[in-house]
């Protein structure tokens, strides 16, 4: 079972689009996959058009709750387990716990039957956030081309680096994902050739900017479904086959 933490302390820069999409791309190749949203505004819930009744708040609060108590399947092969506004409360009374990094992890122990738990991050560095990287082995961090959130990646290496040292927890880079891409813009074009000469060989190939994937959120859908022949619906499925260890993206 891989895990894998899609992270950036900075808003906008596409994870929950890139978290839900993975997800569900993933889902198509047959893999199951849960994703988990830990960002209070409870998007992949809403994405879904489900209204949960237990959410990560009561996994993480309630002694007796359990995972499948709060997972609820979306499509085939695709389960959620949600998050609502509610978080934000957990956040806090989290705030007082012993070990209150790791309850996260101890709550998913023995979460069994997926091949990918994915974790839709919060744009913070907050305590849930950092039960979801000491969680996750793996992190995906999408980048949006401007230089603001450069600045952000720099911040994330950091965390994950006192997450080694200090909680003793490995996690490592998988890939950085360039997304809002422009080929036809030079600011597209020179962050890209930063974000690759940091992150020799582990840079994706970009997700370009297509407003299909903002209408697809609002038709509660995923990129496939609501148009599959879209730049986002092929971008995000080399994404894919990329995490799968399949041929490599289009380039740019
Ligand atoms: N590649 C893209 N092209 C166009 N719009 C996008 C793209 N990726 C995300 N969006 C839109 O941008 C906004 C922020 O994306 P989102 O995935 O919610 O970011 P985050 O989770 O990092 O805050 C959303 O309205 C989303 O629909
Ligand atoms: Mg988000």
């Amino acid at each position: 079972m891989r895990k894998i933490a899609i992270i950036n302390q900075k808003g906008g820069t596409g994870k929950s689009t890139s978290a839900l999409n993975v997800a569900a791309g993933l889902a198509r190749k047959g893999k199951k996959i849960l994703l988990i949203d830990l960002d209070p505004q409870g998007n992949i819930a809403t994405w879904f058009d489900v209204t949960p009744k237990q959410t990560l708040y009561h996994l993480l609060i309630e002694e007796s709750t359990t995972p499948s108590d709060c997972v609820i399947n979306v499509r085939p092969n695709l389960d959620i387990l949600p998050s609502t506004k509610t978080a934000a409360q957990a956040e806090i009374i989290l705030t007082g716990l012993p070990g209150r990094e790791k309850i996260l992890s101890r709550k998913l122990q023995s979460l069994k039957g997926y091949d990918f738990v994915l974790l839709d991050c919060a744009p913070s560095l907050n305590l849930l956030n950092q039960n979801a990287v000491t969680y996750a082995t793996e992190a995906l961090i999408p980048v949006s081309m401007d230089y603001l959130a450069l600045v952000g990646v720099k911040q994330i290496l950091e965390n994950l680096k006192m997450i080694r040292e200090i909680l003793d927890h490995k996690i490592e880079v998988l890939l950085v994902i360039p997304t809002f891409y422009d080929r036809r813009n030079r600011k597209s074009r020179e962050i890209l050739d930063t974000l690759e000469s940091h992150f020799n060989g582990k840079v994706a190939a970009p997700i370009r900017t297509n407003v299909r994937l903002a209408e697809a959120a609002s038709h509660h859908q995923t990129i496939y479904e609501y148009d599959p022949d879209s730049h986002g619906a092929r971008d995000y499925e080399d994404l894919t086959e990329q995490l799968l260890g399949g041929r490599k993206g289009h380039g740019r």
